[in-house]
């Protein structure tokens, strides 16, 4: 499957995503073309070339032999920071990286990130090819064009964006996937089906036993149906001045339980929990069926994801850091919430009383 996303802007850009079972053994043929004259350089998820690298010789990929135009980066969130990008920009500069040069990342969100964003700078930008390897990356990061590193005081605090050139994914990476990651992507495929496809959900709901097993016609299915809500919307909004936001379904509130619990808990687990706060939170005023928020809670229960706050965390801890939130707009507590399934809408009247009654009663201290 192909997925085209269209800036229009003069020159026009469009950013592809190529999604495919097997789509590895293409890509030696598909990156020759689309990289033309232009030399790659190569930034791999350290842990994944250990477990891919070996393959990329016999799949034909074209990767120099040429010394330093693979660097191996070992992706972790800490590691996902200026000094990171710093030292690849390096690496690219002695290994003669130039403005005719392209990246290709492979990984997971933290390299993909990494990688764009010292593409999106380089000699003031080079193209940018990715090919994720963990669910979420699939579903979700390499798709849109953000990139960015964190700071001590916050995520993504620096950033551009910068729409890759191709995206090229292949369920088949997922095989070595371990269930923890692969269930926060979940957690974003979930997001997605909530906000605008409910044929998705319905078909998470009936093949979540086949997605555990990595299936990978079955991957491919939930992939490509994430990817092309996630661009229909980029495509009408894409530096999120309001469509856009609709993606941060769950996420204001899951981004306080990371940084309340010290990042501990992990993304996807954080924004179902996140999820099932916006939609009690829509079922209190009247605008979720309760039936909806059942089949939420089940379907993250099925995944093993956390539907109840931790009694740790207090519900006043809470609202001080989506207060803090960079997404907050104005005064006023601002959620977006669900209607129904395949719905959302954005809510800016939110009575901060009511979010604390909601909080504790999912269980917030
Ligand atoms: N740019 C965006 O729009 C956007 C959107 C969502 C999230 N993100 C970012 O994405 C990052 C999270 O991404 P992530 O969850 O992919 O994390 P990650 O890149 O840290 O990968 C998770 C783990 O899986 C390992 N891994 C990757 N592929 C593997 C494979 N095929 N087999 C086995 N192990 C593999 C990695 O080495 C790592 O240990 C965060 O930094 C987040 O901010 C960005
Ligand atoms: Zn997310």
């Amino acid at each position: 499957m192909k997925i085209e996303i269209n800036l229009g802007e003069a020159p026009a850009r469009v950013s592809e995503i190529l999604i495919g079972e097997d789509l590895m053994k293409d890509l030696g043929g598909v990156l020759h073309i689309a990289l033309g004259n232009r030399s790659a350089f190569w930034i791999w998820d350290e842990a994944v070339w250990e477990l891919w690298g070996n393959r990329t010789a016999e799949l034909g990929w074209p990767i120099d032999t040429i010394e330093g135009r693979i660097i191996l980066f070992t992706a972790s969130e800490p590691e996902k920071r200026l000094a990171s990008v710093e030292l690849l920009a390096r690496r690219m500069v002695s290994a003669g990286a130039n403005r005719n040069s392209a990246i290709i990342a492979v990984g997971g969100g933290v390299t993909g990130d990494v990688a764009a964003f010292l593409a999106s700078i380089y000699m003031r930008g080079i193209p940018c090819f990715q090919i994720p390897t963990t669910l979420l990356a699939q579903v979700d990061s390499s798709v849109g064009g953000k990139t960015g590193v964190d700071l001590p005081e916050g995520k993504n605090l620096l950033g551009t964006f910068h729409q890759p050139q191709q995206v090229y994914i292949d369920p088949g990476f997922l095989t070595t996937l371990p269930d923890e990651e692969l269930r926060q992507g979940m957690a974003e495929v979930i997001k997605s089906a909530m906000i605008g496809d409910e044929v998705l959900w319905k078909f998470v709901e009936s093949n979540s036993a086949a997605i555990k097993r990595r299936d990978p016609n079955t991957l491919a299915r939930i992939i490509s149906a994430s990817c092309l809500l996630k661009a229909k919307i980029v495509e009408a909004d894409e530096k999120e001045s309001g469509r856009r936001r609709a993606l941060n379904l769950g996420h204001t509130v899951g981004h306080a339980l990371e940084k309340l619990t010290g990042f501990r808990l992990k993304h996807g687990d954080c924004v179902a929990t996140g999820m099932v706060v916006a939609a009690e939170l829509s079922r209190r005023i009247g605008k979720l069926h309760a039936e909806d928020l059942q089949r939420l809670e089940s379907l993250c229960e099925t995944w093993e994801m956390p539907v109840r706050i931790p009694a740790s965390i207090k519900a006043q801890d809470i609202v001080g850091a989506v207060r803090a939130d960079k997404k907050r707009i104005g005064d006023k507590l601002h959620f977006i919430i669900p209607v129904r399934i395949g719905e959302v809408i954005e809510f800016t009247e939110i009575d901060q009383g009511k979010f604390v009654e909601v909080l504790k009663a999912l269980g917030a201290g």
